[in-house]
């Protein structure tokens, strides 16, 4: 059992391998939270709670003369607006006499031997049954509101899944003004914050800050969970590192408008609430309907960084992540988008796919420009129907001729957007997003498709479908290339326009579902400008993302650092582009760019009849190596070795297997000195006792002095390992490690 009640305490203790979560109903009904962190045996908590007469901090009235209770003071599972507690709350309601005041009491809980899912929205799953859940009722003492707290707990990966669900028990209407999924009060300690923001072309950049009284606040406002804030972010203990000190992780599994605040109180206590932005929110709960709020999955680790990361891979990879490609091994790609963008036709793609052919490469994604009228990127979105001016015979002849040379087929889409200049548009103005008498805000001169609605998602299906039925497609990339504005829905009535996005994000999912139930053999690759919409509530329907439309190797290295604290290696789409690189001008060998791209799921996105044969010859073993050691990188336990925020002269990561007898060590040289002695790496995972023959890639250019040098875990780990003297603009090197017998 990993969820106790204690009747005589009332307590409720959830027990994950190495952390303890415990609440407690108190003698007034309040759901405390007295404890989560390392795991504690058999302990009741609640002695940490302290009780204290504080001015200005009010006292609920059924305390009586007691002035020490204060909702103010106390940690709380889910504290609510207006009845004492005036620190950032989880939930916010008007009533139909117009208060917005929810004093939740617990009602009853009930204990499951399963994992729960939510209706319409994402939620971690186990194959087999496994798991428990915990779901809390409480009720509000005034009104008919009731709010149910669920709680899943996977033991054994020391996971949390949070949500909340309300449902409206009377007969009077409910406004729900804010509804977070998560809270989470600390109230000991002093802590930081590791959150990661960005722009597009420069996503999930780590930052990390103290916490100062006040609140910290990340979210978009964007209508997608944005390039600027990831919806995921670390509370850690000053002392945290990579390798030790405290770190709560959490991340929401939602890819709208969200927000995470952390505050420090006047008590030094901090407290975490996260979900669905409150602004330009507001849901209408008539008698009986209920809301579902989407969920959180929530990690501790006293380990640092690195476990916590390793916890969310494994966790998103195995619990989030669906379908097919879930765990098998994805093609290595090449993508035309940077090769020609709109400008090609079949020709030039079966020219692009010959030379990939030849060199290895095992699919073909044909990128935005193959519909409608889109010759530039002003026009054609909505008429998902061939340009059989571009492609002659349409999309059927083109994915058999990239059959016949042996390469997969895939294609780009960006079903949620309509231009002005499309048939779609003309035929049904209405479905863009956009508000009567205001002229909407352009973005990319394209505006965005209400998918709350039933007839648009139909519409979009049937197209899709038609599509993917037309011709032996093997991968979807699913684009969206714009913020939403201007936020108006034709068919909602003024007081619910405030549920609109919301509604938005649950047709996303729902369109999505559909898919990838109808073609469960098709790889979906997510997509937002690159990396706009990389959270784990869309790694529920597509098991990777690009991660970011700046393909220059050396940004990508702050990128996927970024990206790697939650995100696993088989979710980060990542490719090796042209030089002089298309985002940044700066050129970078083609070793180094794949060294980079390997870290994640690989491809390439240039036209390779273009580069030297000294290039192609490296491209034939680069993708060679990276179909070999797939395994290890996406099966295997990702180190961050040093951090391009920390050291101003390389980059280093590796992959070890679960065995650990094999590792896989990419090191790029960010700043190449003059007259130095090398660099030094000091490796991480391996058995101590182990002893590792070390091969540096690509193996074919390995001395024979290099290829037999053999180290033991202990010392690679504590000693390091000594790089050879490089030169030249970012140079990388690869190292794989494999474990001799021992005689
Ligand atoms: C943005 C994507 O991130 C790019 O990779 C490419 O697909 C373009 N859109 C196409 O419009």
């Amino acid at each position: 059992m990993s969820i106790i009640f204690n009747d005589r305490e009332m307590t409720l203790t959830l027990q994950t391998k190495h952390t303890t979560y415990q609440m407690k109903v108190d003698n007034y009904g309040t759901l405390l939270h007295l404890y989560y962190g390392k795991r504690v045996d058999d302990a009741n908590m609640d002695y940490l709670i302290r009780y204290a007469d504080v001015g200005f901090s009010p006292n609920l009235y059924d305390t009586g003369a007691d002035r020490t209770y204060s909702l103010d003071m106390l940690p709380q599972e889910y504290p609510s607006f207006g009845v004492g507690d005036f620190r950032n709350t989880g939930l916010q309601v008007q009533h139909e006499d117009g208060s917005r005041a929810v004093e939740l009491h617990y009602v009853s809980h009930e204990i499951f031997d399963t994992v729960y899912g939510i209706e319409g929205l994402p939620a971690a799953y186990t194959e087999y049954g496994q798991g428990e859940t915990l779901a809390i009722t409480l009720r509000d003492s005034a009104s008919d509101l009731e709010v149910t707290l669920l709680y899943g707990v996977f033991e054994d990966t020391d996971m949390i899944t949070r949500a909340v669900k309300l449902k409206n028990r009377g007969s009077k209407r409910l406004w729900v003004e804010k509804v977070h999924s998560i809270c989470l009060d600390l109230p000991y300690g002093t802590w930081e914050i590791v959150h990661f923001h960005g722009r597009h072309n420069m996503e999930r950049m780590f930052e990390r800050v103290p916490l100062a009284h006040g609140t910290f606040s990340i979210g978009s406002r964007r209508g997608t969970s944005s390039h600027q804030h990831n919806p995921a972010a670390i509370i850690c203990s000053q002392d945290a590192t990579e390798d030790n000190g405290s770190c709560y992780g959490m991340t929401l599994l939602y890819s709208g408008n969200f927000t995470m605040d952390t505050q420090c109180d006047q008590m030094n206590q901090v407290r975490t609430t996260m979900g669905i932005s409150p602004e330009h929110f507001r849901y209408t709960l008539e008698e009986g309907e209920v809301f579902h709020a989407p969920q959180v999955l929530m990690t501790y680790s006293d380990h640092g960084f690195a476990a916590l990361s390793h916890r969310f891979h494994h966790f998103i990879r195995h619990h989030i992540c669906r379908g097919r490609y879930k765990l098998e091994r994805r093609p290595v790609l090449i993508n035309n988008w940077e090769a020609t963008y709109l400008d090609f036709d079949d020709d030039k793609i079966i020219e692009i796919a010959s030379q990939a052919a030849e060199l290895g490469i095992e699919m073909l994604v044909l990128d935005d420009g193959w519909f409608g009228k889109r010759d530039s990127d002003d026009s054609g979105l909505g008429d998902w129907y061939v340009n059989t001016k571009k492609l002659k015979g349409g999309l059927a002849p083109l994915a058999a001729k990239i059959n016949d040379l042996g390469l997969k087929f895939g294609l780009w889409v960006e079903p949620e957007m309509i231009s002005e200049d499309s048939d779609l548009y003309r035929t049904h103005p209405d479905w863009a997003i956009q508000i009567p008498g205001r002229k909407p805000a352009r973005g990319r001169m394209q505006l965005v498709l209400d998918m709350g609605r039933e007839e648009v998602r139909s519409y979009l299906y049937e197209r899709l479908t038609d599509i993917l039925t037309s011709a032996p497609i093997d991968y979807v990339k699913w684009d969206f290339n714009r913020s939403i504005t201007d936020f108006y829905s034709h068919v909602l009535p003024a007081q619910r326009q405030g549920e609109g996005l919301h509604r938005f994000v649950l047709g996303i999912y729902e369109l999505l579902e559909r898919l990838v139930t109808r073609f469960p053999d098709i790889l979906f690759e997510g997509c937002s400008g690159g990396g706009g919409r990389f959270d784990a509530g869309m790694l529920y329907y597509t098991p990777q993302i690009w991660c970011s439309d700046d393909t220059d190797a050396v940004e990508r290295l702050e990128i996927q650092h970024g990206t790697s604290f939650f995100y696993p290696t088989s979710s980060v789409g990542s490719h090796v582009s042209a030089c002089p690189n298309h985002q940044t001008g700066r050129t970078t060998p083609i070793h180094t760019r794949a060294v980079v791209a390997m870290a994640g799921s690989f491809g390439y996105e240039l036209d390779l009849n273009l580069i030297s044969e000294e290039e192609k010859k490296q491209v034939r073993s680069q993708v060679k190596d990276f179909i070999k050691y797939d395994s290890l990188i996406h099966n295997g336990t990702y180190y961050r070795l040093e951090s391009p925020y920390d050291n101003q002269m390389l980059t280093a990561w590796e992959f070890v297997n679960p065995q650990q007898s094999e590792a896989l060590v990419s090191m790029v040289v960010t700043h190449v000195r003059a007259n130095w002695l090398g660099l030094h790496l000091k490796l991480k995972g391996l058995k101590p006792e182990g002893k590792y023959r070390i091969q540096w890639l690509p193996a074919e250019e390995t001395t024979d002095e290099q290829g037999d040098v053999v180290y033991s875990g202990a010392a690679l780990m504590y000693g390091g390992i000594a790089m050879p003297m490089l030169s030249g603009d970012y140079p990388a090197i690869q190292l794989y490690l494999c474990e001799i017998e021992s005689d």
